[in-house]
């Protein structure tokens, strides 16, 4: 028999030496070191847990912890030398640690298994991280918020399959993006409750004989409950499958506000200039100013998508429990997350420095017939049957197109006069803020109602943040590393 090989961290009876390609593809550590505080603070709970239940001496207990801290200011200030050949965050810690303090590193891996340490890891990532997106949320939901207060009744064109229907405010529209961010919201609340639950003490696959004590470590971490079954704990990634579709679904939410800042920014539309700090020239056309953030906030979404595709693929028909297709799930998390943050940061300080043209928001309104419906309803008040009311509308502006004109031009007694209905009822009608006052319902963008949406906009902008404040408080375990 050959002698063992060496270039293996644990492990005996090898008759050779792993392949050259191996360590380039098993190695995880360029990109897990992103979860080195978390693997830091899993481990401090996890060693007072041991300590608490007697595997742990007092001595060897304070080496640890010290060498922690040490590890954990060496990670921080950059210092850390990260070593492929110790394949990942888990493995580079602990045999760094073992560097530093020697012998009592060895125990600090007593009934735990890198399945359960990633399986923590990714946890205390996530809720670190929503929180931070639940805080830019927040923000971009109070930039909303303040706009639609400022612009509650400036009238707008509102738009059905981009052609000119009714009138809204340039608040209310605002507003309707304000909304989606909330629900982007609910669905981050909702997938922290999923993922507050300890996986530590699964072991690598069927837990451990030796007498530890999971609910401690449970407390050490915040965490509320245990994972109930140590195969699902150690194979479960469903928390990161909903963060990611959340991010895909937030990250199409600000795609469409990107693509209606690209296109209102055009020559055609010039409803908003956005500032030179978010536009970039052109390499050939002197004369270009282009929306290149707005264009990417469009964009990044293909990419956010794509991540969470690729996740569900590494996961379909992965039989139980922990299989190294799983490492494959941080790259695409990471940067799911991360360009859904980008994108919500950039488009609350795009957004917020945007500025809206009041002029070619009214010409636009004058243009398009968007008091036809109002007529209607004029008609319906005379006691025309709506169908019928409808017929005639549309057959005056059929009429009124062709000649060039519009109601305004024409005037209230001829428009009357083509309606077969009372003067003054069309007059009535034919004032963009009467229609917008009218239009006094849930929901719906009387000025009034709008800057009261804005205002409750705003408060639930800072219910959100102060949820995220608390998402993102430090845990025991984090405090006894930190402090
Ligand atoms: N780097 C690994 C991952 O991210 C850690 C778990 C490794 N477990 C194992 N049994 N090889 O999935």
């Amino acid at each position: 028999m050959k002698p063992a090989t060496t270039d293996r961290l644990w492990g005996g009876g090898y008759s050779e030496a792993t392949h050259p390609l191996v360590q380039a593809m098993n190695a995880s550590v360029s990109f897990d070191q992103a979860l080195a505080r978390e693997d830091l603070i899993g481990s401090t709970a996890h060693a007072t847990m041991l300590r608490d239940q007697g595997l742990l001496s007092e001595d060897d207990y304070l080496a640890i912890l010290a060498g922690l801290r040490q590890l954990l200011a060496e990670v921080e200030s950059g210092g850390f030398v990260w070593s492929e050949a110790r394949e990942d965050v888990h493995m580079n810690l602990e045999a760094t640690l073992r560097d530093r303090i020697g012998a009592p590193a060895g125990r600090l891996h007593t009934a735990r298994s890198r399945n359960d340490q990633v399986a923590l890891d990714e946890r205390l990532w996530l809720r670190r991280r929503v929180a931070e997106i639940g805080a830019s949320l927040a923000h971009l939901m109070e930039v909303l918020a303040d706009l639609a207060t400022r612009h509650a009744d400036w009238p707008m064109c509102g738009y059905t399959h981009l052609q000119r229907a009714q009138p809204v405010t340039l608040g209310h529209h605002l507003l309707a993006h304000a909304e989606a961010l909330v629900r982007d919201a609910q669905r981050l609340l909702d997938l922290q409750r999923r993922n507050d639950a300890c996986p530590l003490g699964s072991g690598a696959l069927a837990g451990t004989t030796l007498p530890i004590d999971r609910a401690k470590v449970a407390q050490l971490l915040r965490f509320s409950s245990l994972t109930r079954n140590s195969l699902d704990a150690v194979s479960d990634r469903d928390h990161l499958v909903e963060a990611m579709a959340a991010a895909a679904l937030g990250a199409v939410h600000l795609s469409r506000l990107g693509e209606e800042l690209v296109l209102f920014a055009t020559a055609e539309f010039g409803y908003v200039r956005l500032p030179d700090a978010f536009t970039t020239g052109s390499s050939l056309m002197p004369q270009k100013k282009n929306p290149d953030i707005a264009e990417l906030v469009r964009g990044k979404a293909g990419r956010v998508i794509g991540d969470l595709m690729g996740l569900l693929v590494t996961l379909k028909g992965l039989p139980l429990a922990y299989n190294k297709d799983l490492q494959e799930d941080k790259e695409r998390l990471f940067d799911a997350l991360d360009t859904w943050d980008a994108c919500l940061r950039v488009t609350a300080d795009m957004v917020a420095a945007a500025q809206w043209q009041r002029k070619a928001l009214l010409d636009a309104l004058d243009r398009g017939f968007l008091l036809a419906t109002d007529l209607a309803d004029a008609l319906v008040e005379a006691g025309v049957p709506f169908r019928e009311a409808h017929e005639r509308v549309a057959s005056l502006v059929a009429d009124l197109s062709r000649r060039g004109r519009t109601f305004a031009s024409e005037g209230p007694r001829a428009v009357a006069k083509a309606l077969g209905v009372d003067e003054d009822a069309v007059a009535r009608r034919l004032d963009v803020r009467k229609s917008l006052e009218r239009r006094d319902l849930p929901g719906a963008p009387h000025p009034a109602r709008v800057r009261r949406e804005a205002r409750q906009m705003a408060a639930r902008a800072r219910k959100l943040a102060s949820q995220a404040a608390v998402w993102n408080r430090p845990c025991p375990a984090e405090l006894l590393l930190t402090t």
